[in-house]
């Protein structure tokens, strides 16, 4: 038995970033952004929008979309950066907004966080105990960016994306392999320092910026290249298929110029890479299924095509997993 999406749904604020705004906010330029990122703009939330409120609109359109009712999901789990709150989980929130009762945790792994969630539902449904698990990747990651750091405003935005995982038949579609990994020697490159057990918060560290996410934007550049291309070979060798098998590649939207690289170096060409990252920016763990929903939703994804997600993050974490996709 292997999981499959049986539906999926987004929610993106209605506020647009621009990069001329960001323009008249720091010192940078439209161009520079475009060039060295790919971006030109990225939705953030407004004062009555939260990574929970988010979540539960797009999970309201997946588990829709799926055809099923609330009561008939098992477990929900939400992969994110940006919690509703230090206590309690955001799951608890999501959960009683969407009027569940089932088991809930959140799962921090950063921008790789919704291939991480498609392993644990995947393996939690192969168990036989479970009918269907509902994962979200939510983010307002502009709740924790310094609005005056040009190396980090320009990248962020908030979105979420759901998916309903639900067990294949035997038709061969749903999970084929997967890759997770993490080196912790790199925990110091994407961090924000104060608020946990370490650090904890204090005027001291509000005057140092301390809340803020802080990024060595080269370093961590460098790896997610090899990070990204590691892993979705390691997933295909796996899986015994070949890159020029995959229909589509859809990896995290973190920069065009990082997409591009490792598109290149496993041999997907730019017409079987899904990118959006030039509307939302890096949604951090929504990145990844809203650029799936997305492709999902414009017929570009075929029944029984390949599909091979990657991501990395924060930590840093990587995962890959390669999808032969189709509803149950
Ligand atoms: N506008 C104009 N100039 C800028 C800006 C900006 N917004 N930001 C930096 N610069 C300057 C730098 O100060 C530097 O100037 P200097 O040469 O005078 O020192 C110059 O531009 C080049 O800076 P680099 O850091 O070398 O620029 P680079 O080409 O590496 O691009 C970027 C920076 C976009 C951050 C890139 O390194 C990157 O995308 N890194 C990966 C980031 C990422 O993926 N993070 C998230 C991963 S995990 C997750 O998603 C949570």
């Amino acid at each position: 038995m292997r999981a499959c999406v049986a539906g999926w749904g987004t929610a993106v604020p209605e506020r647009r970033l621009t990069n001329a705004e960001l323009e008249a906010r720091v010192d940078t330029t439209d161009e520079w952004i475009v060039e060295r990122t790919g971006i030109r703009e990225r939705r953030i939330a407004g004062p009555s929008e939260t990574t929970a409120t988010l979540a539960v609109e797009a999970a309201t359109a997946a588990i829709k979309h799926a055809g099923i009712t609330p009561d008939e999901i098992d477990l929900l789990i939400i992969a994110t950066a940006t919690p509703e709150q230090p206590i309690p989980h955001t799951g608890a929130f999501v959960g009683e907004a969407l009027g569940l009762r089932c088991g809930s945790f959140d799962l921090a792994a950063g921008c790789a966080g919704f291939v991480y969630m498609l392993v644990t539902g995947s393996s939690l449904l192969a168990t036989g105990d479970l009918r269907n698990v509902l994962v979200i990747g939510s983010e307002t990651l502009s709740r924790i960016i310094d609005p005056a750091d040009r190396a980090t405003c320009i990248l962020f935005g908030d979105g979420a994306a759901a998916a309903v995982l639900s067990p294949s038949g035997d038709d061969g579609r749903g999970l084929l392999a997967w890759d997770l990994g993490c080196d912790g020697s790199a925990t110091g490159l994407l961090e924000i320092r104060a608020g946990g057990s370490r650090l904890p918060a204090s005027p001291q560290t509000i005057a140092n910026g301390e809340q803020y996410l802080k990024m060595s934007g080269q370093e961590v550049f460098r790896r997610a290249v090899r990070a990204v291309v590691d892993s979705a070979v390691t997933t295909l060798d796996r899986a015994g298929v070949a890159s020029s098998e995959v229909a589509w590649f859809v990896p995290h939207q973190a920069n065009v110029r990082i997409i591009d690289s490792a598109a290149n170096r496993l041999g997907i060409p730019r017409e079987r890479t899904i990118v959006n990252l030039e509307r939302y920016g890096n949604t951090s763990a929504a990145s990844i299924p809203l650029a799936l929903a997305e492709a999902a939703e414009d017929g570009r994804l075929r029944a029984d095509d390949l599909v091979l997600l990657s991501g990395f993050g924060a930590g840093m974490t990587w995962g890959s997993a390669l999808l032969r996709w189709g509803t149950p």
